[in-house]
């Protein structure tokens, strides 16, 4: 009998819902459409689209293991012809671009009139691949970017609910509320067990929160972790 998979308590609802978005943005690109990874990074949706043909594009600067690259650039100056591309993907790299406007006009000029863009970026997330790291954005900057950029039916969605917004919440409190020697003694012994307790009730809590916002993606309140924005090129 097949020995079943052991799940991690904490889970990370964010790249779940990647993965759905940019699946569904694959099964909607036809077999032979150029696609292109705008900021590709290791490739994690490459094999989404071995019906189509993807090229990958990054300006590898980070010490990290990179997809191979048809293309290293900056999102601001990628080095072919103008509407090239059926379909781009760009996710979790605008906040990582000092000139978001100029990779937006970028990546609209090199998409094919008709094509579509998915993007995704985040609202909420510490500050990461130190130093590129420049902007967190709204809904109403990212439909703002897109439209002065040129592209039309922007769509603009909450990646995941709130409840995934509070698991990761939670998953860093128990990852980074202090402990140990970093308190020093008075505190430690001030303030240690409830730290502690604080810990063990965000890590329980953490993987609750996240199994509930996979099963229901509440919206009414609170913010998403990331935005998800669907555009086109207009044609014409
Ligand atoms: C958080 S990673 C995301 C990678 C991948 N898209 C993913 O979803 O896993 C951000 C990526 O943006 C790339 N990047 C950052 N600034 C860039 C720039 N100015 N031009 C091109 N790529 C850039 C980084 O090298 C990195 O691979």
């Amino acid at each position: 009998m097949a020995k079943r998979r052991r799940q991690p308590w904490l889970l990370n609802t964010s790249r779940v819902r990647l993965l759905r978005v940019n699946r569904s943005f694959a099964r909607g690109t036809p077999a032979g459409a150029l696609v292109l990874d705008a900021g590709a990074g290791h490739g994690p949706y490459r094999r989404l689209f071995r019906h189509a043909r993807y090229e990958a594009a990054d300006f590898a600067q980070l010490a990290t293991r990179y997809t191979p690259l048809d293309y290293v650039c900056s999102l601001t100056d990628i080095p072919v012809e103008d509407g090239r591309f059926d379909r781009v993907l760009c996710n979790q790299v605008l906040e990582h671009l000092d000139d978001p406007a100029g990779a937006l006009a970028e990546m609209h000029r090199v998409l094919a009139p008709g094509g579509r863009i998915l993007l995704s970026a985040p609202l909420f997330y510490p500050e990461h691949q130190q130093p590129y790291d420049y902007f967190r954005y709204t809904q109403f900057a990212l439909r703002r970017l897109f439209t002065e950029a040129g592209f039309a039916e922007v769509k603009v969605t909450w990646l995941e609910g709130y409840f995934g917004t509070v698991a990761f919440q939670l998953e860093q409190m128990h990852r980074q509320l202090p402990r140990g020697r970093s308190l020093g003694l008075r505190r430690r012994m001030l303030l240690g067990p409830v730290l502690a307790v604080t810990r063990g009730a965000a890590f329980v809590l953490s993987g609750v929160f996240a199994r509930m916002d996979l099963r229901w993606k509440h919206t009414a309140s609170g913010m998403p972790k990331n935005y998800v924005v669907r555009a086109t090129r207009p044609e014409g």
